[in-house]
């Protein structure tokens, strides 16, 4: 099929490509010349694992191009993927006006025939109208526009097209696995032809085609109306996210009582009504998804004269959970001025580069704040040399020439790679070596054979 989408971040990219690879014939548009340049050439603007790989091979395949041309992008596609970004304004809202642009866009450039547009972005519920009227209002402007060369009235533009709501669950690091085999694939639409369209746009991932397990059951597509799918986002990531700050909960009192959080997420997640996953106590939660959505939904719920009493409750408790690393930081060293705390990763999780809202930045805040010398390693942010929101941090190249001199380290992102470190060797370069392990990721009895004194999350 002909698919264009629109907006090249992180989701519209990973979709882009994703559906080039399974066969479609796909025009990326961005609005940003040099990115647009970038990716021309074979090179992907983010770090995601085998991005660049099926980025590459579907633009020598032809099945890919991208460009800065809206109108030409609008012509090709049957089915226009908005895929542009809803940052959170301060008020927790999300901010639509890059949406309502690209919106009243495409209605500029509407042509005959039928066309499928779909809200890929995360928009605040009830967007799927919003974007239908949006986009009409974009077609009334080029009436406008459209005076015949003898004076009277021109003839009617003539559109036709459904609005669709499809969600993405991609996680930042496995976002390509995550496409090809996804637990659920969601559409929200009032039109069955839109609904059918995307079947057949999803019918070769559906069918696991692309899945690691190619013989697995065929995946579920849920059909709702606009709305309801665009409150499964929020409801999803909400949930998950209360998920994480419920076992962090249960992390403190384990660590007042004398009980191992990692044992029992593992005894409450072999009850299938429960689940093992998201249950790994640590630092907080970060990252572009949980801190926007949650407060999105708080924010949709207060306009309704709703307050939402446990979603209140998922965030001051992620709020104070960035500080654990801090409050073990005192109670291992006591005074924190003039020490040195070196940090073992950065980003928000592992397998990105993506710092935002990350729990390190706010700790990084707090060390400064009481006069603590910070230094840090992360395998992405070293190498690239990003250092957004971290002035004053001493960023090391090498994991190991991280510790000399620190008076402790604190595992603040489950790096794969940190498990292999030499941390006897670290152990000696360190006054009176301390690990604060904030993802509970380390093996204890290891670090402590290598010399440190380990202290984890609720265990
Ligand atoms: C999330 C959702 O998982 C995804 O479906 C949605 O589309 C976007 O938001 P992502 O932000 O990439 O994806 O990260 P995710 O892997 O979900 O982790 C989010 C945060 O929770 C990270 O900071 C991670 O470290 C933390 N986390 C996750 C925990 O602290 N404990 C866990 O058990 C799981």
């Amino acid at each position: 099929m002909r698919v264009c989408v629109i907006g090249t971040g992180y989701v519209g990219l990973v979709t882009g490509v994703c559906l080039a690879h399974i066969g479609h014939q796909v025009v990326c548009v961005d609005n940003n010349e040099e990115k647009v340049k970038l990716m021309q050439s074979g090179q992907s603007p983010i770090y995601e694992p085998g991005l660049s790989e099926l980025m590459t091979e579907a633009i020598r395949e032809e099945k890919i191009s991208f460009t800065t041309d809206l109108e030409a992008g609008v012509q090709h596609g049957e089915i226009l993927f908005i895929a542009v970004g809803t940052p959170p304004l301060p008020t927790g809202e999300s901010d639509t006006r890059y949406v309502e642009a690209v919106a009243r866009g495409i209605g500029e450039h509407l042509t005959d025939g039928y066309k499928v547009i779909v809200n890929k972005s995360t928009v605040p519920i009830g967007s799927g109208d919003w974007v239908r009227m949006i986009v009409l209002d974009g077609v009334a402007e080029r009436q406008k526009t459209l005076v015949p060369s003898g004076g009277g009235t021109a003839t009617e533009i003539a559109v036709d097209f459904d609005v669709v709501s499809n969600p993405e669950f991609l996680r930042e690091g496995s976002a390509i696995f995550d496409t090809f085999n996804p637990d659920r694939i969601v559409l929200g639409s009032n039109g069955d032809r839109a609904i059918a369209m995307m079947k057949d746009l999803y019918a070769p991932i559906v069918s696991r085609q692309f899945s690691e397990d190619k013989s697995g059951p065929t995946v579920p597509v849920v059909v709702t109306d606009l709305n309801s799918a665009e409150m499964v986002k929020y409801a999803s990531n909400a949930f998950l996210a209360t998920k994480i700050s419920f076992i962090n909960e249960v992390a403190n009192i384990c660590d007042r009582v004398g009980a191992d959080v990692t044992q029992v997420a593992q005894g409450i997640g072999l009850d299938s009504r429960i689940g093992s996953r998201f249950l790994q106590a640590g630092i907080g939660w970060g990252g572009s998804c949980f801190p926007k959505d949650v407060l999105a939904l708080i924010h949709t719920a207060s306009d309704y004269g709703y307050t939402t009493d446990l979603l209140n409750a998922t965030v001051s408790v992620n709020k104070r959970q960035r500080m654990i690393a801090l409050e073990k930081l005192q109670q291992m060293l006591k005074i924190l001025k003039g020490k040195t705390v070196g940090l073992l990763g950065l980003t928000f999780k592992p397998d990105t580069d993506d710092m935002r809202d990350a729990p390190a930045l706010d700790l990084i805040d707090n060390l400064h704040r009481l006069g603590t010398k910070v230094k840090a390693y992360d395998p992405l942010i070293s190498q690239s040399g990003m250092r957004h929101g971290l002035s004053n941090v001493i960023v090391e190249t090498d994991p190991e020439l991280l510790a000399d001199g620190c008076d402790a380290l604190v595992l603040v992102t489950d790096w794969k790679q940190f498990k292999g470190l030499d941390y006897a060797k670290m152990a000696k370069s360190m006054q009176n070596p301390v690990m604060i392990d904030g993802r509970n990721f380390l093996d204890r009895a290891a670090l402590q054979a290598a010399g440190f004194q380990y202290v984890g999350v609720g265990r």
